[in-house]
């Protein structure tokens, strides 16, 4: 699967930010916004890029990128669709994944590109939830039927659903083809919602929901200072839990397992702490709001860890200990917490130092019905701060 980064257009909806620069090289928290794509595109597996861009902006991004991603160049600009057409000899005959450069996600978008590789043919396209109906009007909509995409309807007066085609699409290699029997629509650009029509035609367009936090820092200057504010929150992108198997290297005396190393976790460890905890002890669940996240390690016993997304719903689950030697990393915007399945000893490292004047630590009910069937017990053992119940 090779990856393809769409960085052209004439930026007039963020002018006069980009009278003198491309769009996507301004920045959005500590790199150019470009860069975000670049890294979603890696964090998915998909690392053979190709950028394109406008004459005009070309040699920004080569002095940026260098040799690191191919490029090539649109004379004008013709629309998304146009801007894909240019990807036909750097695909050869490959699957793609398309990436407007001006999108935002608050979590990996590995998943759309997993389901992708277990699709036969055609396409995939990832959307979004839009609360706003004036928000809808200014993107691809779909018109779902059965819970399949029946249709999209390109900047709708009267959107079909509260849901939105965001910037990522994945296709076959027929794809040119599509682009090269298309005609410019009424804004007389090629669209890439005519693409993906074809392929709702076909029935082979399939789609996944992604349910944390979507933006498009190009509809306006708003927008991206919505992004911008976005992704300086202590925990954007990085919102779901990472279990790290840990091996025991034995020899005569026994064993000897590392545990942590600062340069492989996305932030470095400040305290170190251990509790022993009774079986059916549930501690948590709670989460952090200043940027801590914590790393759980089961030394004796098993524990079940789990966490909860608390604005998608999205639920982890993980047992470690005894029958699992694995070290669990957990972004602390996560609510988060572990149930005893044994007594047990367990080690936790985390990323900011507890402050006893003004703790960083806000309980969540233990029995939110989202998690509640996730515990083995109905009664946990709990403390005073922890027996909150939803
Ligand atoms: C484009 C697509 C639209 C999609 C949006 C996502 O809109 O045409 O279907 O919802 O990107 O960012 P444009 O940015 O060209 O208005």
């Amino acid at each position: 699967m090779k990856g393809v980064v769409l960085a052209g257009g004439t930026g007039s909806r963020l002018d006069p930010l980009t009278r003198v620069t491309n769009k996507h090289l301004l920045p959005v928290g500590e790199k150019p916004m470009v860069q975000w794509a670049v890294d979603f595109l890696r964090g998915a597996g998909i690392s053979d890029l190709l950028l394109v861009t406008g004459a005009d902006h070309v040699e920004d991004f080569r002095q940026y990128f260098a040799d690191e991603v191919d490029y090539a160049i649109q004379q004008r600009a013709g629309g998304i669709a146009e801007a894909l057409g240019l990807a036909r000899g750097f695909a050869a005959g490959e699957r793609i994944v398309v990436m407007l450069a001006d999108n935002f996600f608050s979590a990996p978008i590995a998943q759309v590109v997993r389901n992708f590789e277990r699709q036969p043919r055609g396409a995939r396209v990832l959307l979004a939830r839009v609360r706003e109906l004036e928000h809808l009007r200014n993107l691809g909509v779909p018109r779902l039927v059965d819970g399949r995409i029946a249709e999209i309807v390109e900047k709708p007066a009267d959107p079909p659903s509260g849901l939105a085609v965001t910037g990522v699409y994945c296709y076959d290699a027929d794809v040119f083809d599509v682009v090269e029997r298309l005609e410019p629509s009424a804004r007389g650009e090629l669209e890439i919602t005519d693409v993906n029509n074809h392929y709702v035609r076909d029935g082979s367009l399939e789609h996944d929901v992604f349910e944390g936090y979507w933006g498009d820092a190009g509809e306006s200057v708003d927008a991206y200072y919505e992004v911008i504010e976005r992704v300086r929150r202590p925990h954007f992108g990085a919102d779901s839990l990472r279990p790290v198997r840990l091996e025991r290297f034995a020899d005569g005396r026994g064993w000897l397992a590392e545990i942590a190393r600062t340069s492989s976790l996305p932030k470095p460890i400040r305290q170190t702490n251990v509790s022993f905890s009774r079986e059916g002890t549930i501690r948590g669940l709670h989460y952090h709001e200043r940027g801590q996240d914590d790393l759980f390690v089961c030394l004796q016993g098993r524990a079940r860890v789990v966490a909860l997304n608390r604005e998608t719903g999205e639920t982890f689950c993980e047992d470690i200990g005894d029958d699992n030697f694995a070290a669990v990393y957990i972004p602390g915007n996560l609510a988060h917490g572990f149930e005893a399945l044994t007594d047990v000893l367990m080690l936790y490292h985390v990323t900011e130092e507890y402050d006893p004047a003004d703790p960083d630590e806000h309980e969540w009910p233990w029995d939110d019905p989202r998690v509640v069937e996730l515990w083995s017990t109905k009664s946990p053992i709990l403390s005073e701060r922890d027996a909150i119940e939803s």
